[in-house]
């Protein structure tokens, strides 16, 4: 089945893994017709053609989409959730970059009006298709590594970053480097262990950008679980620009079971890749040496002259694809895609909301440590020490 897909914001996620993968996945005949709606011109220029593209305001874009096709949100974290619920009200399916929204009741509120109309809303955690972290997942649920205990986890995104279009949305009451990317290695913990977050205490150093807006640009993270663990996440737009890899990244977790220790341990961003090239970057002119991941999103050629798409943003996708396509077929049930939990949904995925709504509110309050209550209402609340 080909849905056609509206792709709302145009920015740097779209240009690095959205349309690629929209693009290979039309050649294979699961994407229609494509729409990217944008503010401006310019973003839309910047795109490889092949879409249909629009400055008109996507609450006009969606009125007029044909229903139950499929919207992927790829807007800045404050206006996921106005953008997801337009689509849902526009009877589409929606993808949405991760973190979906920012606090848990929005969560909520999308779950209830998606499943009214038998929609599906998967969260685009894309790590969780990364090889590693499924074999992870898969020995962790047969008991190889034991119980988790501690943890740490990094992701440092590139310095330039400040540079970008981040300056104007990335600010401090609307933004962090944890819950912009820390929350990927919150979320994979939970999607290796099966286990919950309890409570959260986020640190931030705040400075400003270019343009003299500030923001939590150094984030310091501590995640307690429900067995008792420990995880701490640091994050960051500070990877240096002539470092070699694009940022860097992975996570250590220490486990045990009786008298035994173990251990899993990644490396996300050095995958075994070193190249020197004879001319320098185009973005760091000083920069030859590089660690490339082939991992993540890369252009190869193919059999056939040509090229494809091949990396964990792409399967990522294919896979989200692939399931609003099942559920408009009546091939599968919003139910089953929450139990099987390979696939975050706003249903078994909404600790990450408890997560990112209470790491705002720990920053709020200078690292103070947050609560994550789960139940009919879940909530955060500060922790109380008296
Ligand atoms: N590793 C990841 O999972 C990952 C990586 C990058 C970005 N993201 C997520 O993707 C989202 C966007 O990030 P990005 O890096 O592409 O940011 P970006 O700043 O490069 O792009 C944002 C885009 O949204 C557009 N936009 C803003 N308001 C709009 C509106 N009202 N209507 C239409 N378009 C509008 C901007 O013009 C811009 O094109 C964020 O939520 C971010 O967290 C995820």
């Amino acid at each position: 089945m080909k849905l056609n897909v509206t792709v709302i914001g145009g920015g740097m996620i779209v240009a690095d893994q959205i349309l690629p993968s929209l693009y290979q996945l039309q050649r294979h005949g699961n994407v229609g017709n494509i729409v990217i709606c944008a503010r401006r011109q310019s973003t839309l220029d910047a795109l490889p053609k092949g879409f249909t593209p629009t400055t008109a305001p996507y609450k006009d874009v969606l009125a007029n989409a044909a229903e139950r096709n499929l919207t992927i949100v790829a807007l800045p974290d404050e206006i996921h959730f106005d953008a997801t619920m337009t689509a849902i009200e526009a009877q589409q399916h929606v993808i949405c970059v991760k973190p979906l929204v920012q606090t848990v009741q929005h969560g909520q509120m999308i779950e209830r009006a998606a499943r009214d109309r038998n929609l599906f809303v998967g969260v685009e955690y894309h790590k969780r298709f990364d090889d590693r972290a499924l074999m992870a997942r898969d020995r962790y649920r047969r008991g190889l590594f034991g119980e988790f205990k501690l943890g740490t986890a990094r992701l440092f995104e590139p310095w330039y970053y400040r540079h970008s279009n981040f300056q104007n949305w990335f600010t401090l009451n609307a933004a962090d480097s944890f819950t912009y990317i820390g929350c990927h290695y919150v979320d994979l913990v939970h999607f290796i262990t099966g286990l919950l977050p309890t409570s959260i205490s986020v640190c931030g150093i705040p400075e400003k950008f270019p343009n003299g807006n500030e923001g939590w640009l150094w984030n310091d993270a501590r995640v307690r679980w429900e067995n008792g663990a420990i995880l701490n996440v640091q994050n960051a737009l500070g990877y240096p620009d002539l470092g070699p890899g694009s940022n860097t990244q992975g996570m250590t977790l220490w486990t045990s079971k009786g008298d035994a220790g173990g251990f899993l341990d990644h490396n996300d961003s050095y995958r075994g890749l070193s190249y020197c090239y004879v001319e320098g970057d185009k973005r760091s002119p000083d920069k030859r040496y590089s660690e490339p991941s082939p991992d993540y999103m890369q252009i190869i050629p193919d059999s056939t002259g040509g090229t494809r798409v091949v990396g964990y943003g792409y399967r990522s996708l294919e896979a989200l694809i692939d399931a609003a396509a099942q559920i408009e077929l009546g091939q599968t049930t919003l139910d089953h895609i929450d139990s099987t939990g390979i696939l975050a949904t706003p249903k078994n995925s909404y600790f990450n909301e408890l997560v990112t709504e209470g790491a705002r509110l720990s920053l709020a309050n200078d690292g103070r440590e947050v609560l994550l209550q789960y139940g009919v209402l879940p909530f955060v609340h500060l922790k109380s020490y008296l």
